[in-house]
């Protein structure tokens, strides 16, 4: 009996037109281009400066797109999964207002959050649900508009991340390609080093809390550093392990782009050169949840049926995975 996987059968982003370049961050706080550069390997970032527009517009127009590469309707989506930690609000559900937003009134939809983490999370849930034989149109979306939550008076954070949205529509197939491994982890232990103070049922937004910065990103970066470093390189490489996978055989290491020192160092763990590891964050910085789709939007020409792809991330949480697969077409 042969068994259905989920496969990636379509790809999209969005990316907002404003480039932040550090350059202008120089002007903002007190740092240069060549420490930005030299401790990430960020050149530049992308920002919503649209006031009007949040996360379910980046969401909805990665999605769009995503149904015309594929063409097909938003009434044939039946799942959609968005992963976010930047949501419009903190209910209803983002991924409720992209459906709205798209037309696909015949899906149910649910946002999830694990930080960096959140679409692979999502993508592995995605996965089991089209495993389950039930669901054979899932859209999974990753979009952040994490400008909404970066305090640009400090010097610590504010280098660090953009905004994005990316996309993948799931199907099943009963061919050797698909999602094939899966491994998810997480340790709640980290949240003091990588997390938002205020704005939750803990500490609820108050004139004190505003007055505090509280709802900003707060960050210790060399602790989540030195875990970074470690646990993404550990789950890459356990995935190969699991899988009996050899550095040649793997064609693509797409890994969450939060730091080039990071990325490296698990490249270097697994074997593979750095020719074969999707890298824009010079571009783009760290997108958090739309980081891994625009990666695979922007290499899916050079992607060909059959190509192994090793998917990792690390984030807040602390949370990481790691995601093996086998591409499913190749673009035209
Ligand atoms: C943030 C990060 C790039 C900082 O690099 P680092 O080498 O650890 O730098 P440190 O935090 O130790 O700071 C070193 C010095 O640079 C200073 N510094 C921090 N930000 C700076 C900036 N933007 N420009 C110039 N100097 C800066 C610090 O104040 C510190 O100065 P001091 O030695 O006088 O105290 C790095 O820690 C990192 O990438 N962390 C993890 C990010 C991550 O993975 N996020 C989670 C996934 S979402």
């Amino acid at each position: 009996m042969s068994v259905m996987r989920a496969a990636i059968t379509a790809v999209s982003s969005y990316l907002p037109d404003y480039v932040l370049t550090n350059k202008e961050l120089e002007t903002m706080v007190d740092t240069t281009d060549e420490w930005i550069v030299s401790r990430s390997g960020i050149k530049e970032r992308r920002i919503m400066k649209d006031p009007a527009k949040a996360t379910a517009f980046m969401a909805s127009e990665a999605a769009k797109n995503l149904l015309k590469k594929r063409g097909i309707s938003a009434l044939d989506i039946e799942v959609i999964i968005l992963a976010t930690v930047t949501p419009d609000y903190q209910f209803p559900a983002t991924a409720n207002i992209v459906s709205d937003l798209i037309g696909a009134t015949h899906a149910w939809s649910f946002d999830l959050q694990a930080a960096c983490s959140s679409f692979i999370y999502a993508l592995d849930v995605g996965s089991k649900l089209i495993e389950s034989g039930k669901y054979k149109k899932i859209m999974v979306i990753g979009a952040d508009k994490m400008s909404s939550i970066i305090d640009y008076t400090d010097r610590s954070t504010c280098i660090l991340f953009g905004d994005a949205a990316g996309a993948v529509l799931l199907e099943p197939t009963t061919e050797d390609v698909g999602v094939m491994d899966t491994k998810m982890y997480s340790d709640g232990a980290g949240r003091k080093y990588l997390y938002q103070v205020a704005g939750g049922s803990l500490n609820p937004a108050s004139a004190e809390t505003v007055a505090l910065r509280q709802h900003f990103v707060k960050m210790e970066g060399q602790p989540v550093f030195k875990v970074a470093v470690i646990k993404m390189a550990d789950v890459a490489e356990e995935m190969m392990t699991r899988n009996h996978l050899k550095p040649g055989d793997v064609a693509w290491l797409v890994p969450h782009q939060a730091n080039k020192r990071i990325i490296e160092a698990t490249a270097q763990r697994m074997g593979v050169g750095m020719e074969k590891v999707m890298l824009n964050i010079e571009k783009y910085a760290n997108t958090t949840s739309a980081t891994l789709p625009l990666c695979l939007d922007e290499w899916e020409h050079q992607l060909k049926k059959g190509d192994n792809l090793v998917l990792t991330t690390f984030g807040a949480g602390f949370t990481w995975g790691a995601i093996y697969l086998k591409w499913a077409y190749n673009s035209k």
